[in-house]
């Protein structure tokens, strides 16, 4: 069985590396040719652990191979895993066309039976649209099944999240189809569950949504803890401590963002809107995230009060650790804030500089990039930490006071103990916690 991946972004090279390491036979396509050149000589286009050894190794064994010539790829595969992106639009719904292209694309070279698996997040129903887009451009009467088989892996954690899953989720709606999925994945049968379509596409959206919404409930308990004497990681961990609520995602903070909590959110919102089912729940949680950055700006005010020509350094780019996305990360609204207030920002992240000096470029005098997160506190009036990588948590934190002109530490992911901070002579503030 041949096996086929459209799209190479981090579902699709994932999901394509991924797929040879379990010994199968994969094309990766896309139709970015420079793209896939690069990938093709072993190069990874993002930062991922892990990742670019895997496809070196897949790539020598002559499992895994990349093709920009979409049509071939379509007529040798046997079973087609669908990973084109399916970006926002403006209202919030999921801009479905590279669904559709890939869609008519199958549909013009379809030369025998084969499987197209959603495997990108897309809404409920998905399925049936690219069953009648396939149906309506195919030239033969040949047949094809769809199947949806989401993807749940995080980035930064995605190649282990990929070999090693919690959960295999099939959708379909023949035997056959059901017969191929559990074939790729027959060395984690035991993990798979299997439904129709619609309960598979749903089962993302709901996942994801479900996530974003237990890190709002954490962050309006953070900000009921700063209103007293509770501390919101013991508040957390206390809960955690019910195995029916569990400790993961619980994490309060600057709050959700990436790629998908906040698209995959919005496109819940809108899907059963428009349904005609009431998803005030959903909105609730994605205004009390919008809010994260405005109370940590607030807390920064509180302990500089006026920002113009303030040196303010920034420690965390990347919408999480680990990845160099910056994709709808908190840092990007915190430095809108404050370069509109005036201040002058020294900026450290281990891996998303690059990116961010796309969108930010440096001009030696708003916004300066450093090589280290010892060089981001030098001079500054404050030291903000906007994402928890590891090597801000081995700070030497005597050193850092000692470079910067006054000690003023703002922790937007509680990485710190208050009190070892304040007994270095920090000024300290974090989250949900006195
Ligand atoms: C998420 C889902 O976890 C994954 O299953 C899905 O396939 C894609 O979306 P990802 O966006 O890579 O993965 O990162 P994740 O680790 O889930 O974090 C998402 C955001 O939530 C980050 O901005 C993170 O900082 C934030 N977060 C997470 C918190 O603020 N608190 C937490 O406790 C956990």
């Amino acid at each position: 069985m041949k096996i086929a991946v459209f799209g190479t972004g981090y579902v699709g090279l994932v999901t394509a590396v991924g797929l040879a390491e379990f010994g199968h036979q994969v094309l990766g396509a896309d139709k970015d040719g420079d793209k896939i050149r690069m990938i093709a000589s072993g190069k990874v286009p993002i930062y991922e652990p892990g990742l670019e050894e895997l496809l070196v190794k897949n790539l020598k064994s002559g499992r895994l191979e990349f093709s920009a010539d979409l049509g071939r790829v379509a007529r040798e595969s046997d079973v087609i895993f669908v990973c084109v992106g399916t970006p926002p639009h403006d209202d919030g719904s999921a801009d479905m066309s590279q669904i559709e292209e890939v869609s008519r694309l199958i549909a013009a070279n379809l030369n025998g039976y084969k499987v197209v698996v959603e495997k990108s997040t897309v809404p409920v129903r998905t399925s049936s649209w690219i069953k009648r887009t396939i149906a309506l451009y195919k030239k033969t009467d040949l047949t094809c099944d769809v199947a949806s088989n989401p993807e749940f892996l995080r980035e930064g954690s995605a190649v282990s999240d990929f070999l090693h899953p919690d959960r295999i989720i099939i959708g379909v709606e023949s035997e056959r189809a059901r017969d191929m999925l559990v074939g790729i994945y027959r060395r984690h049968e035991d993990r798979i569950l299997i439904t129709n379509i619609d309960t598979a596409e749903l089962i993302k959206h709901a996942s994801n949504s479900f996530l974003a919404l237990k890190i709002s409930y954490i962050n309006m308990i953070a900000d009921l803890c700063e209103k007293t004497e509770a501390d919101v990681e013991l508040v957390a961990r206390g809960m955690g401590l019910d195995p029916r609520i569990g400790g993961l995602f619980l994490k309060a903070g600057l709050g959700y963002g990436g790629s998908c909590f906040p698209k995959d959110v919005k496109a819940l919102t809108k899907i059963g809107e428009d349904l005609g089912v009431s998803m005030g729940l959903l909105r609730e949680g994605e205004r009390i995230n919008a809010e994260r950055v405005r109370l940590f700006i607030h807390k920064v005010k509180q302990a500089l009060w006026i920002l113009k020509d303030k040196n303010i350094g920034i420690l965390g780019l990347s919408f999480k650790p680990e990845t160099d996305d910056i994709r709808e990360a908190p840092s990007l609204k915190v430095i809108r804030h404050l370069l509109a207030e005036g201040a002058r920002l020294r900026l450290y992240d281990p891996q998303a500089m690059t990116p961010m000096k796309q969108v930010y470029p440096e001009d030696g005098e708003r916004i300066v990039y450093c090589d280290s997160a010892l060089e981001a506190a030098r001079g500054v009036n404050a030291l903000l930490l906007v994402t928890e990588w590891e090597e801000f948590k081995r700070l030497d934190l005597e050193k850092v006071k000692e470079v910067m002109a006054n000690p003023i530490l703002i922790d937007g992911r509680n990485v710190f103990d208050p009190a070892a901070v304040r007994a270095m002579g920090f000024e300290y503030s974090s989250i949900g916690r006195k």
